[in-house]
């Protein structure tokens, strides 16, 4: 190989060679500049080089021999360590940041918040009450008569029996008897939250869950508006085509009851196993606030009607993102959690 190729070879392995750490300095050092350098050897070539050409392939030589000076001096300020033996590495502002994790929110968050702005835009405001309640405002207010059998549609964890009694509240209608005794109609509202049952937990119920209790009262409001209303609701929330259909039901604080029913989000009401074949899914209950609730939060049920409903959220976020056991929402998996990251 002539001598040109060489000083050429010499000078790109120089140039491609790769200094982070202290070690990698001294092995730079000892190639290029230590007393076994590899540039040595081209002096000794130099004598085998016609005379005319000595000077300026001595000039080359030098040159390379100043080029690996200069470089080993650069990265040694870089490494920082060649002389006082610290093991820093230097921190390469090039390279890609590591991805930070940032959190999300719940998934029951995510549908609560979208319940919310649903009803939002129809003029309902949002109204919030204890989670600790008394008997009046959870059980009595809403016509649920002492010893009435329907008291046991609920499993109450008390927390205090006998005179003063207090409960974890069973349902959020708790919430729309506050309401009604603190401001007049007309009411728009809807109350999210925390609702307890004494319930053993299992894949399709559990002690504590969510749900957003609607109400709506003013003079004249009738089921049709009550109606329209959830089939709003229903299309904002599972999409254009859905449907809704009404069972007749039984609760104590409303009259007519209800059931209400949306089209199989999955099958769009052709049958499949998510509705069993039956076209179906139940979301919610609702009906005509009883004249007795009324009276009951001193608003005259000769002049007012009005209309409520109640659902759970856990069972509108296991529609919509197909959640199928209900404990998934409680145990914190991060591998649950993390597949709601886009929703907002
Ligand atoms: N409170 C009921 C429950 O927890 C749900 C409900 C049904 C609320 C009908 C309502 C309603 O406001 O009208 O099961």
């Amino acid at each position: 190989m002539g001598l040109e190729k060489k000083i050429e070879e010499i000078s790109s392995e120089m140039n491609n060679f790769q200094v982070t750490t202290p070690e990698e300095l001294e092995a730079f050092r000892i190639k290029f500049l230590g007393s076994k350098n590899c540039i040595k050897g081209l002096y000794q070539e130099l004598k085998t080089v016609p005379n005319e050409l000595k000077k300026e392939f001595g000039q080359k030589i030098n040159a390379l021999k100043q080029e690996g000076e200069v470089k080993f001096e650069t990265v040694k300020s870089q490494v920082g360590a060649a002389n006082n033996g610290s093991n820093k590495e230097i921190i390469d502002l090039s390279r890609p940041a590591e991805e930070m994790a940032v959190g999300s929110r719940h998934p029951l968050m995510v549908v609560r918040n979208e319940i919310i702005e649903i009803f939002n835009r129809i003029g309902f405001n949002v109204s919030e009450g204890p989670e600790i309640e008394d008997d009046w405002h959870n059980f009595s207010a809403l016509n649920f008569p002492p010893e009435h059998p329907a008291r046991d549609m609920q499993d109450t964890f008390f927390i205090e029996k006998g005179e003063n009694e207090m409960a974890l509240r069973t349902h959020t209608s708790s919430v729309q008897v506050r309401v009604m005794e603190n401001s007049k109609p007309p009411i728009r509202t809807i109350s999210p939250g925390r609702v307890y049952r004494n319930e053993a937990i299992s894949a399709r119920a559990h002690c504590f869950f969510h749900q957003v209790e609607g109400l709506y009262i003013d003079k004249n409001v009738s089921f049709a508006d009550l109606k329209q209303t959830l089939q709003y609701f229903a299309k904002e929330m599972f999409g254009d085509k859905t449907r809704i259909r009404l069972r007749p039901s039984y609760f104590p604080f409303t009259e007519p009851s209800a059931e209400v029913d949306v089209s199989c989000t999955l099958c769009n009401g052709d049958g499949c196993n998510v509705c069993k074949y039956t076209g179906w899914l139940e979301i919610l209950g609702c009906g005509m606030v009883d004249p007795a609730v009324l009276d009951a939060a001193n608003i005259d049920s000769n002049i007012y009607s009005g209309f409520a409903f109640g659902m759970g959220i856990e069972r509108i976020t296991q529609l919509k993102y197909r959640v199928g056991d209900l404990r998934l929402y409680s145990e914190n998996d991060i591998r649950f959690l993390n597949q709601f990251k886009s929703a907002y």
